[in-house]
């Protein structure tokens, strides 16, 4: 498959890597670059040998936001009616964890694709925030609610009602990224991590993934019944068998992610 707004690469084995590639644009999101984003994920998720996927833009911008020029052509029943919008539920559906390399500017849409994946490995001059408001709008693809449950209401507000930008360090002070590298390094360190998950045995990673992300929808007590469903389910596979067996022997665990 051949895209020309992003590029798509395995630079290890077990990681599938995509790269918003629409410089002209500081990689605003438009209908294209969005489809094939996603489309392309959903290629590796449905790659045996690929167990992790890393999303990343350049070092200078991960996304300046959704399309502004785009948008400004947009009414409500447009909205109401395309897909431009409701197509960000493809990337939850997404089974295999999916990290975002971030640097430079991850504005509106671009904080809010970042947040949609599971983690953020961030470079030292990673700018987090959601200046929809300057723009007469609000957030519209995650923004209200992940920020707020990933930094807090008081600090979340800040960004969306102030258009206040979060630094690297901000960020990961306030929770919203795992870890922060020089520019040099950020890609190379997530790709790493990404390495290091491809390596785990798949279902259990699957399952674990999925039973994180209902920690957000459920109650505690249904959550906890999600996961003890998903533990149970884990004693099916043969990685079980094998993970404990290795332990028991002294010896290193051969995965069939089965
Ligand atoms: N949409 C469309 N084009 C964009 C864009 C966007 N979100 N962000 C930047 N661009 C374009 C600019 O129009 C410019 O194009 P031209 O050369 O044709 O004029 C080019 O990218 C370079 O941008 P700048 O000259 O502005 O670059 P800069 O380095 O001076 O500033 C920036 C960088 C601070 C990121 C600035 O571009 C900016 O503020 N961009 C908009 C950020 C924003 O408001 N994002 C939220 C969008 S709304 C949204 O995302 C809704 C949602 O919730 C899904």
């Amino acid at each position: 498959m051949s895209y020309e707004t992003i590029v798509v690469e395995t630079p290890v084995s077990g990681v599938g890597l995509v790269r918003i590639n629409r410089p002209d644009a500081l990689n605003a999101l438009n209908a294209q670059v969005m489809d094939e984003m996603f489309t392309a994920l959903e290629a590796f998720d449905a790659t045996p040998e690929i167990g992790c996927m890393v999303l990343t833009g350049s070092d200078r911008v991960f996304a300046a936001g959704a399309d502004i020029k785009q948008m400004a052509e947009t009414d409500t029943v447009t909205m109401l009616t395309g897909s431009d919008f409701t197509d960000w539920a493809r990337l939850a559906r997404i089974g295999k964890p999916v990290i975002a390399a971030v640097s430079g500017w991850a504005l509106g849409g671009g904080c809010e694709l970042a947040m949609a994946c599971d983690m953020i490995i961030a470079s030292e001059n990673a700018r987090f925030g959601q200046p929809e408001v300057t723009l007469g709008i609000i957030p519209g693809a995650g923004g209200t609610q992940r920020l707020t449950r990933a930094v807090g209401k008081a600090l979340a507000l800040e960004i969306m009602l102030a258009d206040r930008r979060l630094t690297a360090q901000e960020a990961l002070q306030h929770g919203l990224v795992n870890r922060v590298y020089p520019v040099e390094s950020y890609l190379d360190e997530a790709i790493k991590l990404a390495a290091k998950i491809a390596a785990m045995p798949q279902v259990a990673v699957r399952l674990i993934k999925d039973a994180a992300n209902r920690a957000f929808e459920l109650s505690l007590t249904e959550g906890l019944a999600y996961e003890k469903r998903n533990f149970f389910l884990s004693f099916g596979t043969e990685d079980k068998a094998e993970g404990m067996q290795a332990f028991i022997e002294k010896r290193p665990a051969q995965w069939k992610n089965r």
